[in-house]
């Protein structure tokens, strides 16, 4: 029997959104089923908006950053009587599934929605954050990391020529994955994560430690999470003798063209997902677990914190000193 399979974006955007719309369309219309695309996350189902996506509508999209589909966080949508009209354009619209690019907020939305309208829900896990349980990369994460590099590399040649310490501040909401990542790509001097946080003193005596080392000039890495960035610079400047400066890298991490790896995760989810639906499965999300594409059941990601490995942390330090 043909299958309408409904797919939507939700929540912050991340490079690779695209491409898992694109993979998504076309492993379903492979299959001989319909696509419809509903715009701007949840309140494309409040208001009944949606495109029809076909093969030949997502072309040339692979290779874009934010989302065809656009995207919102929509706070109507956690009111119930709101979530019964999202049932109903399920119902009304015949979608057999629906796929939920975005975070775990975004899962637990999708969630509630199976509860109201009884349609299975298949998550494809994608934020800059990689915070979402159940996988160990989301959909936009190295891209993000490799765009917070690049800015990075060149924050850190007028460090060097100027002799001052940067405190640059890195996305990631609550969570450590994107700082911690980008820290040991750039060589940073410290790591601050919202899951190890250090304080002022401590930052301070390891960039004092360094002038002794002889080094001039510093990285500090922040997540966004950790605490105030502003005040630590301002701390720093106040007490020691070093120039401090703070660059926040802002949404530019959240744009730009996918990378590769983004966009190979984005097509191999999208290639699970919709085989999960094709298995008349109901209610998972997808992810990447020791090189393999798995599913967890929809309820776990959306509810379980992911870990973060504190032993990257210990190597950010081997390699600073
Ligand atoms: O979840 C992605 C993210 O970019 C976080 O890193 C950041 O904290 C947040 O979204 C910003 O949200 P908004 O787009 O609502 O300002």
């Amino acid at each position: 029997m043909t299958k309408t399979i409904g797919v939507l974006t939700s929540g912050g955007d991340a490079p690779g959104m695209n491409a898992a719309i694109r993979a998504v369309t076309r492993v379903s219309c492979f299959r001989g089923y319909s696509v419809i695309g509903f715009e701007r996350g949840w309140d494309g189902l409040l208001t009944n908006c949606y495109r029809k996506l076909t093969p030949r509508s997502v072309g040339g999209i692979i290779q874009t950053g934010g989302t065809i589909l656009h995207t919102l966080r929509c706070s109507a949508f956690e009111q119930p009587q709101n979530q019964e009209i999202a049932a109903e354009t399920l119902h009304k619209n015949n979608v057999d599934a629906l796929v939920v690019i975005g975070g775990d907020g975004s899962f637990r939305g999708a969630l509630e929605l199976s509860r109201k309208s009884g349609v299975p829900m298949f998550g494809i896990p994608a934020t800059i954050d990689n915070d979402v349980f159940g996988t160990d990369e989301t959909i936009g994460f190295d891209t993000a990391v490799n765009t917070a590099v690049g800015a990075i590399d060149k924050i850190r040649d007028t460090a060097i020529s100027h002799e001052r310490i940067f405190i640059v501040e890195v996305m990631g909401r609550k969570r450590g994955f994107l700082a911690l990542q980008v820290g040991i790509c750039v060589g940073a001097e410290v790591v601050l994560i919202p899951e190890k946080p250090l304080d002022t003193p401590d930052v301070i005596k390891i960039m004092e430690a360094n002038s002794g080392k002889g080094k001039r000039a510093g990285i500090i890495v922040a997540a966004e999470g950790f605490g105030d960035s502003n005040k630590l610079a301002q701390d720093m400047q106040q007490q020691t003798e070093a120039e401090v400066r703070l660059s926040i890298l802002g949404y530019a991490q959240r744009g730009g063209s996918p990378t590769a790896r983004s966009r190979l995760l984005a097509s191999l989810f999208a290639e699970h997902a919709v085989d999960l639906i094709s298995e008349n499965k109901s209610n998972l999300s997808v992810g990447l677990q020791n090189g393999a594409i798995i599913s967890v059941k929809l309820e776990v990601s959306a509810r379980e914190r992911k870990p973060l490995d504190l032993r990257l942390l210990r190597v950010a330090e081997m390699l600073a000193i």
